[in-house]
């Protein structure tokens, strides 16, 4: 019995690493922020380095895990256990394979990445890395776990050779030597080394620092801030004519502007036969409604102000047409209208209201 329990934690984390990875995958693209442009546009990369970065981090995760499942199946080799060597790092290992096959599944269909990376993809490797780590720190702890409890030669450990070069600690039983003589009120103070995995941080941040001088102050490639900031501002601009000029429902009577062009006529002149003719009669001569060739009008006759009258409607008899049809066949019924041939009384009614416009 006690031995299958030994099995059974490696089988169900296996089980429990498969589907949480399909879940996670899909789980990740469903709250992906809906944008049109692929990730790796909006991150400025091609869809090449995007690739080409998630599949070197994931190698080196993936690495890590293989180093670290070796390491602990030295361990349990030494240890000499019951269990069958590296049994658990065989499940592990298989485990991953799995994922990796999993995630080869998924992605089948779209072979050329390098044209376009899909953002499935990136959603796809994002999850199979946050899993990767979670099995990192995972197997972590176990050797933590492992190392406090027995003492391992350290050549045949490779974690804890990394662990004492990057930390650098005095084991705890030799802390003796290295305490310093003053002492406040029973606080003393240990006089460790700085630990390496720090000060190799820092030196890699004085080497960036030289990169950053040149890149952006010396040779001037980047962007100093100020610049880059004034460039999206014009990008966004663009965006928001572009995205203005495919979705017309934004034009209003403050933004309107006349069309001339055939076509924006041809489209005004099929919505006037569709609504407005009834009463407005053919050529806009009036009838039920108001001559609309003559220059004189009741609530403007310019672009902007006929755009208001048809959105908006009026109290005597006309009605709110942006309820009925989009602002796009109201400008172009309106620039339609604005284009017609005065017909003069008696075939035109005779002109309403006081607004004249030359
Ligand atoms: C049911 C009949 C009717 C229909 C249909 C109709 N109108 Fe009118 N329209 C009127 C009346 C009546 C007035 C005068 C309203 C007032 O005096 O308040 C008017 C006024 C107008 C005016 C203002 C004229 C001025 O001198 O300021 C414009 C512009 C206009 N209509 C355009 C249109 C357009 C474009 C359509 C089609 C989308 C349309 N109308 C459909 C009855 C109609």
């Amino acid at each position: 019995m006690k031995r299958f329990m030994k099995y059974l934690k490696p089988v169900l984390t296996t089980f429990l690493v498969l589907p949480g990875l399909t879940l996670l995958s899909q789980e990740a693209a469903a709250v992906a922020p809906e944008i049109d442009r692929p990730i790796y546009e909006e991150l400025g990369m091609s869809p090449t380095a995007l690739a080409s970065i998630m599949v070197i981090f994931t190698a080196i995760l993936v690495g890590f895990v293989i180093s670290l499942s070796s390491s602990a199946k030295n361990i349990l080799e030494f240890k000499r256990s019951k269990i069958k060597g590296g049994m658990k790092t065989i499940l592990l290992l298989f485990g991953i394979s799995m994922s990796s096959e999993l995630f080869a599944a998924t992605e089948t269909g779209s072979t050329d990445y390098l044209v376009s990376f899909p953002d499935s993809a990136f959603w796809t490797f994002f999850a199979l890395d946050v899993v990767l780590i979670m099995i990192i720190l995972y197997l972590t702890g176990i050797m933590r776990g492992v190392l406090s409890e027995y003492k391992v030669p350290a050549k045949i450990n490779l974690f804890a050779k990394w662990n004492k070069q990057l930390t650098d600690v005095v084991p705890i039983e030799e802390e003796g030597s290295i305490l310093l003589d003053h002492d406040y009120d029973g606080i003393k103070e240990l006089d460790n080394n700085l630990p390496p995995w720090w000060k190799y941080g820092f030196y890699v941040t004085i080497v960036w620092s030289v990169f950053y001088l040149f890149y952006y102050n010396v040779f001037n490639v980047g962007l100093l801030q100020e610049q880059e900031f004034l460039t999206e501002m014009e990008e966004g601009e663009r965006e928001v004519a572009e995205y203005k000029r495919l979705h017309p429902v934004l034009i209003t009577a403050d933004n309107v502007t006349l069309l001339e062009d055939a076509s924006s006529i041809a489209k005004g002149e099929k919505v006037y036969t569709d609504y407005c003719k009834t009463c407005h009669m053919e050529n806009g001569r009036g009838g039920a409604g108001p001559n609309l060739t003559d220059n004189t009008w009741i609530y403007g006759g310019d672009i902007k102000a006929v755009f208001k009258t048809i959105s908006d409607g009026t109290s005597n008899g006309m009605a709110k047409w942006s309820d009925i049809i989009k602002a796009d066949e109201i400008q172009s019924v309106a620039s339609y209208i604005l284009q017609l041939d005065y017909v003069a009384p008696p075939d035109g009614i005779a002109p309403q209201g006081k607004i004249i416009v030359e």
